[in-house]
């Protein structure tokens, strides 16, 4: 088990610079399965779930050059192989070897997917929508077999604009036959760098981006090539970060666009927040205003960056209501932060917090990744020492994290115990 040690109240000046979009890597990978040759993914960020992928692509005897943050799938000996329980489960975004696989092979055997514990994640629109392309889905026990003759293109319509079953669709038909059309697909800005990379391959899809997607089959894919977009994710947790401790705190190589939900609510709070071309630049100010923010699908309040807001809301002025309308169980790090000397009072999906608190540092368990990145930016924040159990959740998606933060003053350390 790894742990995080950090001595807050450090305050924090300099560059952070931001990686590759976790929720984008994650489906580039599984995507290079596609092709027939060598594809190149630049920009990957160097975090846990990108070395669970690369695993699974070995299994499926690809190629795999990785140097730094630029790494080389070669597919042309891939071979199709049961994708066993340990690698299914160590991260949610291996399903989407079922949409490559069944596009590519028309058979996919392999386990129910893993992830944060943030929610039952159930992936019955994905799997409606590869029945609409014609695929048979058998499963037993945990385990799922997806098998077709061939795939045929038709409308498939979402009853939620999900990320994975958006991407997961546009995988499965770019090689089918005839044209598909996803309608009520996710808009988020991963949809259109995943498109990218298929488009690069010689795939045929428009519309990546709104709410209607169209994908005409084609008969073969190339190798391809993209880059990773900036994480937003990470990004936003370093904003936020910012607002609570930092000083001229600059969060460089992002697109503050895909940024805009954070940082309007960030200006209304009455943050020293100045947007630049691709960077922000943020400062602490000491009469934070409380706000209400409910998560939304994109371009709305990111479920992601719900948590660690969750943390400045502890130090405005106030009452904030906080509501979570994707996943049911987004409160994990409520009573941890509770401990550390916040007032929050959670019902349902909605959490109350009165601020501001004194925050101190204690002993706390991170319980998934974004829960896990609100300590951090509680610990760094708070007077004393810090000491946060099963940091592998945070690892997961925040690349480099100590040398990211050290690099601007704080004081913090991982250790294995
Ligand atoms: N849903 C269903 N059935 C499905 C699919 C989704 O009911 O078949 C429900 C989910 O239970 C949830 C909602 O729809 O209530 C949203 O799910 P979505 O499919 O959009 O989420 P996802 O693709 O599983 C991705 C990110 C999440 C992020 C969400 C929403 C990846 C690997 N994960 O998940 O990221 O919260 O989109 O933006 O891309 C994170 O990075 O911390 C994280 C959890």
């Amino acid at each position: 088990m790894k742990q995080m040690i950090i001595e807050g109240n450090h305050i924090l000046t300099g560059d952070i610079l931001i990686g590759g979009a976790k929720n984008s890597a994650v489906a580039l990978i599984p995507a290079s399965i596609l092709a027939n040759g060598i594809s190149t993914i630049t920009n990957v960020p160097n975090i846990s779930d990108r070395d669970a992928l690369i695993d699974i692509l070995e299994i499926l005897n690809c190629k795999i050059n990785l140097n730094n943050d630029e790494l080389k799938i070669d597919t042309s000996s891939l071979k199709n192989a049961l994708i066993d329980e340990e690698h299914s489960k160590k991260l949610r975004a291996s399903y989407y070897f079922m949409g490559a696989l069944l596009g590519k092979e028309k058979y996919v055997e392999m386990y129910i997917p893993g992830g944060c514990n943030i929610g039952a994640r159930p992936i019955d629109i994905h799997l409606d929508g590869f029945k609409a392309l014609g695929a048979q889905v058998i499963t037993e026990n945990n385990k799922y077999i997806l098998k077709a003759d061939k795939l045929i293109g038709t409308d498939i319509y979402l009853r939620f604009q999900s990320v994975g079953a958006t991407v997961n669709l546009m995988l499965a038909s770019v090689l089918a036959e005839g044209t598909t059309i996803i309608h009520n697909a996710a808009k988020e800005a991963e949809i259109i760098n995943i498109a990218d990379y298929l488009i690069s391959m010689g795939a045929q899809i428009t519309g990546a981006g709104t709410e209607t997607i169209t994908i005409s089959g084609v008969k073969k894919l190339h190798g391809g090539h993209i880059q990773v977009l900036p994480d937003r994710i990470e990004a936003g947790t370093y904003i936020i970060l910012g607002a609570l401790i930092g000083q001229n705190l600059k969060i460089k190589n992002i697109i503050p666009k895909h940024l805009e939900a954070l940082t309007s609510k960030l200006k209304d709070m009455g943050s020293n927040i100045k947007i630049n071309k691709d960077n922000i630049l943020i400062s602490r100010v000491a009469n934070l205003k409380p706000t209400n923010i409910k998560t939304l699908v994109y371009p709305g309040f990111p479920t992601d960056i719900g948590q660690p807001m969750s943390v400045l809301l502890t130090q405005a002025n106030g009452t904030s209501l906080f509501e979570e309308t994707i996943w049911e169980n987004r409160m994990g790090h409520v009573p941890s932060l509770n401990k550390m000397g916040a007032n929050i009072k959670v019902k349902g999906l909605t959490s109350m917090i009165i601020g501001p608190s004194q925050l101190k540092g204690c002993e706390v368990t991170a319980t998934d990744l974004r829960g896990g990145a609100a300590l951090v930016l509680a610990g760094l924040t708070a007077s004393g020492t810090t000491t946060i159990n099963d940091v592998e959740h945070i690892l997961r998606g925040y690349e480099n994290i100590e040398e990211k933060l050290t690099q601007v003053g704080a004081k913090i350390k991982i250790k294995e115990i």
